[in-house]
């Protein structure tokens, strides 16, 4: 975590909560914010049917809402789809975009993740693309083969002044949801090594005001250590934003590396 950048702290509740219990959730983060937590970016990413009741929620509060997924055309005849500009109404500010669960289930790629990136910077909203290897890929040595391919068909496409405004998540498919985090020293390699593509691409400034998020079994007890990393500018949560205590204490975790 370097000082120039704040963390951000993402909570990707994926398909989990009703709107009730969305209300809930939200309203526990509420309750346990102090002022210390104005130093990082919190967002909360609810499925699409609650967005607008965890708006209400932490309206008010500097906590913002994202959503999970989002079409590319603002509307039309796309049966099941949620676009750019519903969104944006219903109160979001962020978008995740790209997600592994996405990509393995619902057979997303990096043109669709590029043209979703494009989309969601027409509306402001920010997006938030996800990136990753497989364990196979890790285990035949292809990992930052995979992670530079990715990067260069999807958002190394855009112009510098859109790509400043995205964030990225270093999400290793592996890691994800199986309790089984990448070490900092695993994290830190693949995110150092995005943020000298960044420079390649858009130069040193853009690289060091890149947001890079990691994310895959963040917990409480691993988020120090993980954030400690100067490459690793905050998490994309899942399981463990499920509930607020944890969620809060992996943002505390987080501001902790920037003040020691
Ligand atoms: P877990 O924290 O449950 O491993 O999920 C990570 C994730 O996919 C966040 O987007």
């Amino acid at each position: 975590m370097a000082a120039l950048r704040k963390p951000v702290i993402a909570g990707n509740w994926k398909m989990y909560k009703t709107i009730a219990e969305a209300k809930e959730l939200a309203e526990a983060v509420v309750r346990g914010l102090d002022n210390s937590f104005g130093a990082a970016t919190l967002i909360l990413i609810p499925p699409f049917t609650a967005i607008q009741e965890v708006k209400r929620t932490v309206s008010g509060t500097a906590i913002a809402v994202g959503a999970q997924d989002v079409f590319w055309e603002e509307k039309g005849a796309f049966t099941g789809e949620i676009s750019p500009l519903q969104l944006k109404e219903a109160g979001c500010d962020f978008v995740v975009i790209g997600h592994s669960e996405r990509r393995q289930y619902f057979g997303e790629t990096d043109e669709t993740v590029r043209k979703k990136t494009l989309a969601a910077l027409c509306h402001g909203l920010t997006p938030i693309v996800c990136f990753g290897e497989t364990l196979e890929e890790r285990e035949s040595g292809r990992t930052l083969d995979r992670i530079k391919a990715q990067l260069e068909l999807s958002l190394f496409t855009l112009e510098e002044a859109d790509f400043s405004r995205v964030v990225l998540a270093y999400e290793p498919i592996w890691a994800i949801g199986t309790g089984r985090n990448a070490t900092p020293e695993q994290a830190e390699e693949v995110q150092a090594f995005t943020r000298s593509l960044v420079a390649s691409r858009y130069g040193k400034t853009a690289a060091d005001y890149a947001i890079i998020l990691y994310g895959g079994s963040v917990k409480p007890n691993n988020a120090l250590s993980l954030a400690r990393e100067k490459d690793v500018d905050g998490f994309l949560v899942g399981g463990a934003s499920l509930e607020a205590e944890s969620f809060l204490a992996i943002a505390r975790e987080a501001l902790r590396a920037v003040r020691d």
